[in-house]
């Protein structure tokens, strides 16, 4: 069976940290344009796939989830004006962390609650397609 929604984000969240690692012990602009392109295929995927469907009932949550991906598209822009300065790349890391706790804990056991597996197929497919969307945009 195809990686689910969650077998996903999951993935890419390993992704991301790791080019956070490598950019905090070696910065150089092909790492970061590789960790940009992931994170805003991965952000703008998320925004619709999960996040409308979870809206009507968790509407906090999702608001704040957002809230911290704008946080993240703000950050990488600074982190990329700046050249790589290491307070901004600090910044970034410790938002991301928190924000990837929150989504693998609080919000997928939320989600796993409220959909059926018909409904983890047509997200899994929907996230899929707007990642790779994004990816070949960028
Ligand atoms: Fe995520
Ligand atoms: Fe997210």
């Amino acid at each position: 069976m195809a990686e689910n929604i969650f077998e996903h984000i999951e993935r890419e969240h390993r992704q991301i940290v790791g080019l956070l690692e490598q950019l905090s012990s070696s910065y150089d602009r092909s790492t970061f344009d590789r960790l940009n392109t992931t994170l805003q295929a991965h952000t703008q995927a998320e925004e619709e796939s999960l996040y409308p469907a979870m809206r009507s009932q968790e509407s906090e949550m999702i608001e704040r989830a957002e809230k911290e991906h704008a946080h993240v598209r703000e950050l990488l822009k600074e982190l990329k004006a700046s050249g790589g300065d290491s307070s901004i790349l600090t910044r970034l890391t410790q938002t991301i962390d928190e924000h990837v706790r929150e989504e693998e804990g609080e919000m997928f056991a939320v989600a796993r609650g409220l959909f059926d597996q018909s409904k983890i197929e047509q997200m899994s497919e929907k996230f899929e397609e707007v990642d790779h969307r994004i990816t070949q945009q960028i």
